[in-house]
Formats: structure tokens, C-alpha cells, sequence
């Protein structure tokens, strides 16, 4: 697949701080990508560096193959949607949206033509006269949306743009603009903090931690593959055990984790490997007898009526707390102080490498420029 944006070896620094740590990556055309990482792990700052309001302090970022590290906002086609929608609010919705092409000092009629197609496109018709103070927040957005796609850029920067609004528009919005990148096949490079809505809404997401990237995949196999505790622990809810391959039958393992015995499928694993080991709410079991292979017995703390589910968290003998989350409502849910003994099938068990857990960052998709 082509790729439109190349990011090669990139690197900010500001105040002595490096924020951004030698990050390289490919983008592709026509797909929505999401970076995704929490608060100050340097995501803005590479959509900035992107859009040209900021320069690298080494590195290269490519479009289409043309050098763009040290050009002007002006002189790219690439455009940003804030969080703070930034319209201007002494214009009505039609100029706010017409805005650029008038300083393009596109034709009249054109403009009307083109305004009242992006007004359309964001379910905005007859809107033109509001001004900005009249909208909701969810329509302030779809302006800011429409004022961006009206210079047809090549790709449209999206930085948490749906964080201020209530969770039922949020919901909403994030299928509006998924579909939309559908239907334009522009470029998305979209910034969030909620791995939810990057789950929902990315054909590729990019975990970010401290200005490094932790994984790059589709939301699968950010979900079920997590390359490191990092990824596993921010995107849902997990368990986690450090632990120790203790020995090896045919495909499986078992592992110690301090004195708990578990076990997992065999991943070319050796004894005596130090590992951690992932096993998500919804795979964890539990029974009132002893299961083969493993040896975590808990007592039950709480259960968590959530709707479709029923979240139940238990101790364990050596005082972890592990979670289980069940779907299926028809089951009997254990009670308060029961003791039981946790499991799972080996193949739910997810073998995170722990010498990979500091370097990992990309490097299969690094290429010379
Ligand atoms: N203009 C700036 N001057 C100094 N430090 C900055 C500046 N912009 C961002 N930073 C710092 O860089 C880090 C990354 O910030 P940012 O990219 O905004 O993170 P995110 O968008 O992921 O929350 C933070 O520690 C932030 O304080
Ligand atoms: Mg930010």
C-alpha cells in the first residue's frame, strides 16, 4: 500500500526534554490512523509537527515523498480540527466554512457551491446564518469538520476532537466521522486519549508512552496481542502476572507467578524465561474445585452489576486482584467470601515478552528515507 506520510527518525526537544523519542513511521493513504497514549505523551506535538506549526528538532517527515520538515502551515495541504473547534465567532456557520477558499479568493458561485456540498456532508443544511454561539457543541464540531474538508486536503488532522462533548454525542460523532473518512478516502490522523474510541473508530492505531511508540497494529491486535504491559494495562482491562516459565508439556506451559501456578499455550517459550502474562476480565473462570494446571485460589470481594455484564473481582491467596467479566448473565455470579479457584483456558493466556517491554518502537516499519 502507498504511503502518504512518512515520519523518519523524529525528534523534539523542548526545554532540554526530549518529548518526542526518534519516532518513525509510515502512514498510508486513504486510512484513518489513530495515535493513541495518555495525556502528555507527546501527541499533539507530532500532529503540530505534522501540520508544520512546529519544527522537529531532528528527523524528517515525508509527504508523498517531498521533504516537509521545514515548510509553513500555508504551503501544505493539511489541515487540523482542535478540540476547541477554534471557529471564529463573529462569523456566521456559511463563512465560517467559506472562509478559506475566500482567502483563496476562490470564485463566488463556486464557493456557494462548495460550502453548501460540505454542509451536506456534516448534515449542517440550513444552518448557514447561525452563528457559531447557536450551536451545540456537537454542531460546532461538524463546522470545524466542514471548514477543514472544503480545501480538499490530502490529509485532515483530528486532535481529540470529540473530547468535549457528552458521551452520547461522542458515540454518535465517532460513527459520523469514521463514515465519513470512508466515503472521502482522505487520510485521518486522528489524536485520542480514549482507547475505546480508537478501538471503535481506526483501521491502524499507534499506542504512545512518554513520546515513544509502544505498538503499532489494527485494533485487534492492539486488543489481543499487546506487544508490552504498557499497551496491555492502557488499552481495556487486564490482568497481569509477572511470571516465570517453569516447565513444558507438549503445547503448553506452566508458569509460576510468585506462588501462583498458571498456565498458557507454548509460544517458543524456554524454561527459566521471565515473562509477564495477560489474561483479559472476560476470559477469567472460576470453579469451586481445583483445576489442573493451576493453582490461584481467591476469595471473592465484590460483584459489579454493569449492564450487559457482571464484573467480579477476587483476591487472590498472595493478594492480587484479579478480574472477571461475565457476558453471559444466565450464570450464578459466586458470593461475597466465597473462596474459588481461578483459571482459563491456556490459549486466553497472552505471553507478553518481557525484554521487549522497553524496545519495541516500530522497527519493522522504519525504512530508510
Ligand atoms: N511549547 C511547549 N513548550 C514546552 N513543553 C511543551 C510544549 N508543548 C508540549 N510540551 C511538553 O511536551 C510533552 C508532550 O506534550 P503534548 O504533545 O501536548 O502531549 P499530549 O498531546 O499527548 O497530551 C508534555 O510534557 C508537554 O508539557
Ligand atoms: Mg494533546
Amino acid at each position: 500500500m502507498d504511503n502518504i506520510l512518512r515520519l523518519v527518525d523524529l525528534v523534539k526537544v523542548f526545554n532540554n526534554q526530549k518529548v518526542i523519542k526518534n519516532i518513525s513511521l509510515d502512514i498510508r493513504k486513504g486510512e484513518f490512523l489513530t495515535i493513541l497514549g495518555p495525556s502528555g505523551c507527546g501527541k499533539t506535538t507530532i500532529l503540530r509537527m505534522i501540520a508544520g506549526l512546529e519544527k522537529p528538532t531532528s528527523g524528517n517527515i515525508l509527504l508523498n515523498g517531498r521533504h516537509i520538515e521545514n515548510k509553513e502551515p500555508y504551503e501544505l495541504n493539511i489541515n487540523t480540527v482542535f478540540q476547541n473547534y477554534a471557529l471564529f465567532p463573529h462569523m456566521n456557520v456559511y463563512k465560517n466554512i467559506a472562509y478559506g477558499l475566500k482567502v483563496k479568493k476562490v470564485s463566488k458561485p463556486e464557493i456557494r457551491e462548495r460550502v453548501t456540498k460540505m454542509l451536506e456532508l456534516v448534515q449542517l443544511g440550513g444552518y448557514e446564518k447561525r452563528m457559531p454561539d447557536q450551536l451545540s457543541g456537537g454542531q460546532k464540531q461538524r463546522v470545524a469538520i466542514a471548514r477543514s474538508l472544503i480545501n480538499n486536503p490530502k490529509i485532515l488532522l483530528l486532535d481529540e476532537p470529540l473530547s468535549a462533548l457528552d458521551f452520547k454525542l461522542r458515540k454518535k460523532m465517532q460513527s459520523e466521522l469514521k463514515s465519513l473518512q470512508q466515503r472521502l478516502g482522505i487520510t485521518f490522523i486522528y489524536v485520542t486519549h480514549d482507547q475505546e474510541e480508537a478501538l471503535y473508530i481506526s483501521d491502524r492505531i499507534v499506542v504512545m508512552n512518554a513520546g515513544s511508540i509502544e505498538q503499532l497494529g489494527d485494533s485487534r491486535d492492539i486488543y489481543e496481542r499487546p506487544r508490552t504491559k504498557f499497551v496491555a494495562a492502557f488499552i481495556g482491562e487486564s490482568n497481569l502476572f509477572d511470571s516465570t516459565v517453569d516447565s513444558i508439556w507438549e503445547d503448553k506451559v506452566t508458569l509460576k507467578a510468585g506462588n501462583l501456578q498458571i498456565a498458557a499455550d507454548n509460544r517458543s517459550l524456554e524454561v527459566g524465561d521471565n515473562v509477564c502474562v495477560l489474561v483479559r476480565p472476560e476470559n477469567v473462570k472460576y470453579s469451586l474445585k481445583a483445576v489442573e494446571h493451576f493453582n490461584i485460589k481467591a476469595v471473592t470481594r465484590e460483584n459489579v452489576y454493569l449492564g450487559s455484564s457482571i464484573k467480579t473481582i477476587f483476591m487472590s491467596e498472595d493478594g492480587r486482584k484479579i478480574i472477571s467479566t461475565n457476558y453471559n448473565r444466565s450464570l450464578k455470579t459466586p458470593k461475597i467470601n466465597e473462596s474459588v479457584w481461578i483459571y482459563w483456558n491456556p490459549e486466553d493466556a497472552v505471553i507478553i515478552n518481557s525484554e521487549e517491554n522497553n524496545g519495541y518502537h516500530c522497527r519493522e516499519k522504519v525504512m530508510a528515507s
